[in-house]
């Protein structure tokens, strides 16, 4: 799966939301890492499924006393991070960490651990957490603002990719702009914002103009790529995102881990809503 994710990693970008976030992330998600940062003292953290290192990125502006090492199974373009270079490993899974036991004082996650086989990786946060130590996780939920948009534009990508659909029909009959146009029209009638997001209306207007066939062609090929790329990347986040059931499943693995002060708290955007839920708890045995 790590694949769209080396490639989205090396084009530069510090959050997983890509050009619609500047920079790193803001407001209640910000707040929330903060808090913990600065409540945190000296330590060691370990930061899942890490990315380009936004979550270290924060703890530098909080608490100077923190040395985070982020983990992550891409191929991450860079090895450290921030002022107090941070280091970040790739190509490393979070179910088997290189780590010895008891090393760290808080594990974190943000959008990470849920796309991990969450039975292992908690074994492992608890094997290398030492006792007293913090466990934080930022997670997708089934119906956060983040998830239930990219759930319809999925929907709408396999639409698209459905036999005699709109790709077969493109593929297969170029001279047939009626047909697509009304297909299309269809389509947009249905999805509106999703078939926008998909960058299918863009491309089409593109398409009408090309007159060659060869030209038509490639048009079409790179359409396709970039739409499978998006369409297993929405997939892999719609199956991450957790569900009611998963979540009493993390719950009562941690407790059966030996976790205490479990607690669950949902994280609102001031505008738009829910964005995911947090997950907290100390190890105590
Ligand atoms: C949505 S991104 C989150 C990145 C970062 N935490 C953030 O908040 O910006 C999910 C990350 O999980 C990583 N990932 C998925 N499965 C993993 C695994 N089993 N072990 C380590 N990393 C994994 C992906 O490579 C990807 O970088």
């Amino acid at each position: 799966m790590s694949s769209y994710w080396d490639n989205y990693w090396q084009q530069g970008h510090i959050t997983s939301f890509g050009t619609d976030i500047q920079g790193n992330y803001d407001g209640t998600l910000k707040d929330v890492w903060q808090s913990l940062f600065s409540s945190l003292g000296e330590g060691e953290v370990l930061d899942l499924c890490c990315g380009n290192g936004a979550l270290a990125l924060l703890a530098d502006e909080s608490n100077e006393a923190l040395r985070v090492t982020g983990v992550d199974s891409a191929a991450l373009p860079i090895t450290s991070v921030g002022k107090r270079k941070h280091e970040l490993m790739a190509q490393i899974n979070c179910e088997n960490l290189p780590f010895s036991s008891e090393r760290f004082d808080a594990v974190i996650s943000q959008f990470g651990v849920e796309y991990t086989k969450l039975d292992k990786t908690l074994m492992e946060v608890k094997r290398v957490l030492k006792l007293n130590g913090t466990l934080q996780f930022v997670c997708h939920v089934g119906d956060s603002v983040i998830v239930m948009p990219n759930k319809r534009i999925l929907d709408c990508l396999d639409e698209l990719f459905e036999e005699n659909g709109f790709i077969d029909l493109i593929t297969s009959t170029m001279e047939d702009s009626d047909s697509l146009n009304k297909l299309g029209a269809k389509l947009y009638h249905t999805y509106r914002e999703a078939l926008t997001a998909t960058e299918l209306p863009q491309f089409f207007a593109y398409y009408s103009r090309l007159t060659a066939d060869s030209e038509r062609k490639k048009a079409v090929e790179l359409f396709k790529k970039e739409a499978q790329g998006q369409r297993a990347r929405l997939k892999d986040l719609c199956e991450a995102a957790l569900s009611v059931n998963e979540i009493e499943y993390v719950l009562q693995t941690l407790n059966e881990l030996g976790f205490a002060n479990i607690e669950t708290r949902e994280i609102f955007h001031e505008k738009l809503g829910k964005i995911g839920l947090k997950i907290s708890a100390k190890i105590i045995q």
